[in-house]
């Protein structure tokens, strides 16, 4: 156990910190004169031009990544892209048919609830992709194309690097999409994979700034609730940090779109509770500024999640954290491993079984 460790307290902590690599062993093979190339994983491009719509079908974390990458898909391929969760879609009578691209996304691709969702959306005709980490898995072998992701065996519970390298594979089936559809030229394609590079050393960044996120969940460790709030894929990034700050501290959390929380939520938003604010999309950040606002003049403690290039004003968040500029739509990865570091360090902080949370299981194999 120790040695399987590599020197680290807990498998979640070492996870974390192989997410560099992870994400170079996803993308750097698939990657052919800097463009995303399927040939190798036999998926072949009319499997991306002959389909209408795009219905993304995970449980937990992995869902979490299907939502964020439907918040960077249906924008730009401009088609309909629809996220459910595997124990939904597979009481429904789905819409989906032979026109659509049905993607499982599946770390040990053993959930049962995602195979029983596989299953049926090949009854219906659909083209199945699955994204998978464990090799020759149930998922992986019973869908039509298997792009496999590289993370290595992920021991903890809480899903970290098997996240990370989802969307990078999913972020490079938008891409090829792109380009097989006539969405993105040669260049753009070319400068999107170049951009979602550059989301690696952003990541080393925040890795080694760990020690700042340690010393910010003594505002946390105490608290009930938190709440985290962001717009667009800050929204979709919200989902996975307050689900993975749940799993392992047991503090409850709840991600809320940050214009939603006028309807309701804003009720539960007085003085000293924690609020995580993401805001890294431009188009939206003035917008989510506001917000942030509205919960200050409530009390509440916030935290603020931005790139170093937007300009705050000082005293808006009681905590600031910048990860580097990298495009917006990239800023999950480093994001990601700043919301991964909160709960391991509030899981730590109160004295958990951080790599054991109570009643959960790695792989859910019963319904
Ligand atoms: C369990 C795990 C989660 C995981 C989910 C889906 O609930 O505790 O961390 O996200 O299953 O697992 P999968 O292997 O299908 O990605």
């Amino acid at each position: 156990d120790a040695a399987m460790k590599n020197g680290f307290p807990h498998f979640m902590l070492k996870e974390i910190h192989e997410q560099p690599d992870a994400l170079k062993n996803t993308i750097l093979p698939r990657l052919a004169k800097g463009l995303p190339d399927f040939t190798d994983d036999l998926i072949p491009d009319f499997v991306f031009e002959d389909c209408d719509q795009v219905h993304i079908i995970a449980c937990g974390t992995a869902m979490h990544a299907g939502m964020a990458a439907r918040a960077l898909m249906e924008p730009l391929l401009r088609i309909p892209v629809t996220v459910s969760i595997a124990s939904e879609f597979r009481y429904e009578d789905p819409l989906v048919n032979d026109r659509t691209i049905v993607i499982i996304i599946s770390q040990s691709g053993e959930t049962i609830d995602t195979l029983a969702a596989l299953r049926l959306a090949k009854s219906y005709g659909s083209k199945t992709l699955s994204v998978v980490n464990v090799k020759g898995s149930t998922i992986a072998r019973e869908s039509d194309y298997v792009l496999y992701t590289h993370a290595g065996p992920e021991i903890a519970v809480a899903s970290t690097k098997a996240y990370s390298v989802q969307l990078a594979a999913l972020y490079m089936v938008c891409c090829r999409m792109a380009l097989v559809r006539g969405k993105y030229s040669v260049e753009e394609a070319e400068d999107f994979m170049k951009k979602l590079l550059d989301s690696i050393p952003a990541m080393e960044a925040m890795i080694e700034k760990k020690d700042t996120v340690k010393a910010l969940v003594t505002h946390l460790i105490n608290k009930p609730d938190a709440f985290f709030i962001g717009r667009g894929l800050d929204y979709a990034f919200s989902l996975e940090g307050a689900l993975k700050l749940k799993e392992i501290s047991y503090i409850h959390a709840e991600a809320y779109a940050a214009g939603e929380l006028k309807h309701g939520t804003i009720a539960l938003i007085t003085q000293e509770v924690p609020v995580i604010a993401i805001a890294t999309q431009e188009n939206v950040f003035s917008k989510t500024i506001s917000n942030i606002r509205e919960v200050k003049a409530r009390g509440a403690f916030v935290i603020l999640l931005t790139k170093e290039s937007l300009n705050v004003d000082p005293g808006i968040a009681d905590i600031q954290i910048n990860i580097p500029d990298i495009g917006d739509r990239f800023t999950v990865f480093p994001i990601a491993v700043v919301l991964q570091l909160i709960a391991y360090y509030a899981s730590v902080g109160k004295n958990l079984d951080v790599d054991q949370p109570r009643n959960l299981a790695k792989s859910v194999t019963v319904e």
